[in-house]
């Protein structure tokens, strides 16, 4: 079956009340179900589940979906993976899924090639455990105790222990009769250039296992114990199931924490996020000893839309912090940042000053917008202003600008206008040196300008516009205003409250050659749909719910109210459906 019948029968198969009871106490309240939210702390019920739509909604939290959406949520699951759990729990395979594009062998090569690895990644991780339970694991053990890690985050994370010698991880490998040249290619062996003799890459080392999100063992760290001569820890090269910067350390333990908590916690390495977890942190993960990479980021926001990072307070620390708070908030996700008291990392504040230290940092953590501009009046304090224009010209998610635009405007002690003029000079520059397509300013700026020729063509229509959600999508200051004067002031008098511009708008949207006023069904037709296609994206999107952890971290009281509105407006539509 393929994805689009998978999802339509599911849909049709599980009631979304009975999955939603497996885990919440509904209670029946007039046409909806209620409960305390799932995925927020509360104890009143502001959960409420609709059964004929198939959806879900909390009031408090602003989470919302349908059955696919609240299983991956409540699991800690990605979507795919939820409609993959959802399909098999209710005997729907999903045979035609893999595969897109290439032709059956190559798949199949590929996919047996990376079966293998990840076999032989399963055999090296129980091969290392079982080295640390024996005699030889000892003199890890014992660096284990030092470290003061408890035996169920040893368990719960997979460690384990590669002895010194030169081929034991070789000969278990061998002799479950794995490929040899494949078993380089996963980096767990290296092969000598004299001897051409195949030996472990990892020897002497605590070995800390990476995971993929569907629990598969894809890479290792390993640490060495011992005052060497060596490089602290080594990692696994990339390999056709590994690369560098998409994968997050901890993700797999740390997913339904994360799902729970509504945040996840971000370090910088493996000690750290063990220690975290043993510290009741189980929504804590490591970055892996790089920045901060987009494709993190989006494995990430697939389970929250709240970062709270952990950086070194120093100078190097504060700039790094700066760069992954950039990357974050332009992308629509919401983050706090902790810095670390000089000479200490997470794992040693805990150790040392106990969770009450953390919790104290964390209560006077910035927000992350505030945290950049703080930064950058202290490290770059002429920067300021450019740093600003750049990062809202990065923006990817158009209705940030306005109150980003708004916050940075009143940070930085300058109006918004000067602001948005360099934004706008910025763009039109890199526009004209690359060519692109349409930024996504531009593309609201045409959605404003339908929905205003239309407005201003029918201003008897105004009523049904703005029953559709029309006015709520408006972004330019420009079209808002004369919005509201068609609205204040009616049709016809409202000729005499235009300035100059709008009169110029108005008269050409009115002009002779304009379509004739008869088509005005067809154009209102036109722009319902365009407005239900932004309104059900807006609904599905991140976009909803970057704001709204914005707006609970922050005092985004303009996002909040856009929601407010934007559900409203949801509920008012579905009420005439
Ligand atoms: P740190 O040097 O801060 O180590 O490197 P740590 O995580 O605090 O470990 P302990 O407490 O000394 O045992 C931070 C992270 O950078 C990566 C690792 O992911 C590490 O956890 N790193 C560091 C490397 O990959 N290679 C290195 O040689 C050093
Ligand atoms: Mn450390």
């Amino acid at each position: 079956m393929d994805r689009k019948d998978a999802i339509r029968t599911l849909k049709e198969r599980i009631n979304i009340v009975d999955l939603v009871r497996r885990y919440v106490d509904l209670k029946r309240n007039g046409p909806r179900w209620m409960a305390p939210c799932p995925f927020h702390q509360e104890t009143k019920p502001s959960f409420s589940v609709d059964e004929d739509k198939g959806m879900f909604y909390c009031f408090g939290c602003q989470a919302s979906g349908d059955i696919f959406d609240f299983y991956a949520r409540i699991n800690g699951l990605e979507f795919k993976e939820a409609m993959e759990q959802l399909a098999a729990e209710n005997g729907i395979s999903l045979t035609a899924w893999q595969g897109g594009g290439r032709n059956a062998a190559q798949v199949q090569q590929a996919k047996s090639a990376r079966q293998q690895m990840l076999r032989m990644y399963e055999l090296a991780a129980s091969h290392f455990s079982q080295n640390l339970l024996e005699a030889q694991g000892e003199e890890c053990r014992h660096y284990i105790t030092k470290r003061g890690l408890a035996p169920e985050i040893i368990e719960r994370f997979g460690i384990g222990w590669a002895q010194r010698e030169w081929r034991a991880l070789a000969g278990v490998l061998h002799r479950a009769g794995c490929n040899t040249s494949m078993a380089v290619e996963a980096g767990l062996l290296g092969k000598s250039e004299k001897s051409n003799q195949p030996y472990d890459r990892f020897r002497g080392r605590m070995i800390f296992p990476i995971k993929s999100l569907s629990n598969q063992i894809i890479a290792f760290g390993g640490r060495i114990i011992a005052d060497e001569d060596e490089a602290k820890y080594i990692n696994s090269a990339d390999s056709p199931i590994y690369k560098k910067g998409d994968h997050l350390y901890g993700l797999a333990q740390a997913r339904r924490g994360i799902a729970a908590r509504g945040k996840a916690l971000l370090t910088e390495g493996y000690m750290d996020v063990l220690t975290l977890h043993q510290y009741g942190y189980d929504n804590a993960v490591g970055v892996l000893g790089t920045a901060l990479t987009p494709e993190q980021i989006k494995r990430l926001s697939g389970f929250t839309s709240l970062l709270v990072l952990l950086f070194d307070g120093d100078r190097a620390g504060r700039k790094a912090a700066l760069r992954s708070s950039e990357m974050l908030l332009t992308r629509g996700l919401g983050c706090k940042v902790v810095l670390m008291p000089d000479g200490e990392d997470i794992d040693s504040l805990l150790r040392t000053q106990g969770a009450a230290a953390f919790e104290a940092l964390q209560q006077k953590a910035p927000e992350g917008l505030q945290f950049c501009v703080d930064v950058l009046k202290e490290l770059a304090p002429k920067e300021g202003v450019e740093w600003a224009r750049n990062f809202l010209g990065k923006l990817e998610i158009p209705e940030l600008f306005s109150p980003y635009a708004t916050r940075l405007a009143q940070y930085l002690g300058l109006s918004e206008e000067v602001l948005r003029q360099g934004v706008a000079e910025l763009k039109e520059r890199t526009k004209n040196s690359t060519g692109a397509k349409p930024s996504a300013k531009a593309r609201v700026n045409l959605r404003d300008r339908e929905i205003m020729m239309y407005a201003v063509r029918y201003p008897q229509r105004l009523e049904d516009l703005r029953r559709m959600g029309a006015d709520m999508v408006l972004t330019s200051g420009v079209a808002r205003t004369l919005w509201e004067k068609i609205e204040e002031f009616g049709p016809e008098e409202v000729l005499y409250h235009l300035d100059e511009r709008e009169k110029n708008f108005w008269h050409k949207c009115r002009a002779a050659t304009a379509p004739p006023l008869d088509s005005g069904e067809k154009e209102l037709g036109a722009l319902m749909h365009y407005l239900d296609n932004f309104y059900s994206e807006a609904q599905k999107s991140s976009l909803s719910a970057a704001l709204r952890e914005n707006a609970r971290t922050g005092d985004f009281t303009a996002d909040l109210e856009y929601l407010r509105v934007l559900q409203k407006t949801l509920e008012r539509r579905d009420g005439q459906s």
